[in-house]
């Protein structure tokens, strides 16, 4: 008999392609009286043999990640505040056009997409499991509701606002684990022609990059346009239409309507035959990331401790969710890097989880600058570059780990 664990979606056994040993909880940033009573949990990814979803062998508690104080703020950076206006937008000119529209979102987090269809008077509702955030939405005059998404969180919200043209979700499905309940619920609760229509970080990027800091805790799902469509055909639903997005190192947004409701695109067919040429879940590529991986912490470690055995200092830029698992697969502490500045309020005075890294403000980068930044907000170059530029006009340098450990 199989010990191998079974799919979350269709029962047959997973097969472990990489582990990183036991994590913290990604986002629970420390107190130093909290030191001595983190908890850890494996975090290891395996394939379906059958259904070919990518997935966290093990898995933490809901109320353990997104509960009240839950720090990550979507509005944190300029580049998913453009995203989520433009994504408003869109879904204002093309889904939500008629005067008795409503659009509901999963994972309102501050209300970066809400907002802009709150301020045009569209009929909305924010799902938001945390209080802090959904506090955060209420003040901006969104409609919230603070719960967990699944079905009997849909057939409520059914019932007492009636049905949906749109669901929204952007970084959320990824992250819970009943995907039957979630499905059941997005049946239950939209119009004859409405859209599921979800974001989130892409399996053939991560691949492509070995950007394997996107696999912590919360990340429960690696989705591929493959692994989605036979999914959500198991509830009635059809993947129909997907679209590339660059923000958090690669997404797609997927497009999922009833059965028979609208045709599917030759965009959903181009990503399908790209994933099968791609070969991202074939377990011998799977392998050759896990070996990837392994190499790239050799090369991020060793140029870490170089840095330091010449007496330079290094501090860290974007306290990450991602972050905590370089650091804590990598063994990186403050030895090697002295403090990492962020400017989530809820995370400055504190501590990094497992590592415990002091966390400070963005003022804190100045003063003053540090020889070397190590960028755990790599999705955000760009921006964090731009609005940096002292400090590499100072000499200093950047050390980036996505695609490949570099100095720039
Ligand atoms: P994310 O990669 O999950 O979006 O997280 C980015 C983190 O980096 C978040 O905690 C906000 C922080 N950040 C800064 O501190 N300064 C910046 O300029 C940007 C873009 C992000
Ligand atoms: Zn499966």
């Amino acid at each position: 008999m199989s010990t191998k664990p079974p799919c979350r979606l269709c029962g047959h056994a997973l097969e472990e392609f990489v582990s990183f040993g036991p994590q913290p909880t990604a986002n629970a940033f420390l107190e130093s009286s909290d030191f001595g009573s983190e908890s850890f949990c494996r975090l290891a990814v395996g394939i379906c043999g059958a259904c070919a979803m990518v997935q966290l062998i093990d898995e933490v508690p809901n109320e353990q990640m997104f509960h009240k104080e839950y720090p990550f703020r979507t509005s944190g950076s300029a580049g998913a505040r453009a995203h989520f206006e433009q994504t408003a937008q869109w879904l204002l000119d093309t889904k939500l056009a008629d005067d008795q529209s409503f659009v509901i979102e999963i994972g309102a987090n501050d209300g970066a997409m809400l907002g802009s269809v709150q301020k045009a008077g569209v009929r909305h509702l924010g799902i938001e499991p945390c209080g802090d955030l959904a506090d955060i939405c209420e003040s901006k005059g969104i409609q919230v509701l603070s719960a967990y998404f699944d079905e009997s969180t849909a057939r409520r919200v059914a019932e007492e606002h009636g049905l949906a043209d749109v669901i929204f979700s952007a970084n959320t499905i990824s992250h819970i684990s009943y995907l039957d309940s979630v499905f059941r619920g997005a049946e239950a609760l939209l119009k004859p022609d409405g859209l599921l229509i979800f974001e989130d970080p892409y399996w053939v990027d991560i691949v492509a990059k070995t950007s394997f800091d996107l696999i912590y805790d919360e990340h429960l799902y690696f989705f591929t346009a493959g692994s989605v469509r036979d999914a959500v055909a198991r509830y009635g639903l059809t993947l129909v239409d997907v679209q590339r997005i660059s923000l958090h190192g690669g997404e797609v947004r997927y497009i999922v309507a009833r059965e028979g409701a609208h045709q599917p695109t030759a965009a959903l067919s181009g990503l399908l035959e790209a994933e099968r040429a791609a070969r991202v879940t074939e377990l011998a590529t799977l392998e050759r990331f896990a070996a990837r991986v392994s190499e790239r912490k050799t090369a991020l470690v060793g140029l870490l401790q170089d840095v330091a055995a010449q007496g330079k200092r290094v501090a860290g830029y974007g306290a990450t969710a991602k972050s905590t698992t370089v650091l804590n697969y990598c063994g990186i502490g403050p030895e090697l890097v002295s403090f990492i500045c962020d400017n989530t309020p809820g995370k400055q005075g504190r501590f990094t989880p497992g590592t415990h890294i002091p966390v400070r403000s963005p003022e804190a980068f100045a003063d003053p600058y540090p020889d070397y930044a190590l960028l755990f907000a790599w999705n955000h170059q760009q921006e964090v570059m731009a609005n940096e530029q002292a400090f590499a006009d100072a000499g200093g340098k950047w050390i980036l780990y996505v695609p490949e450990v570099t100095v720039a």
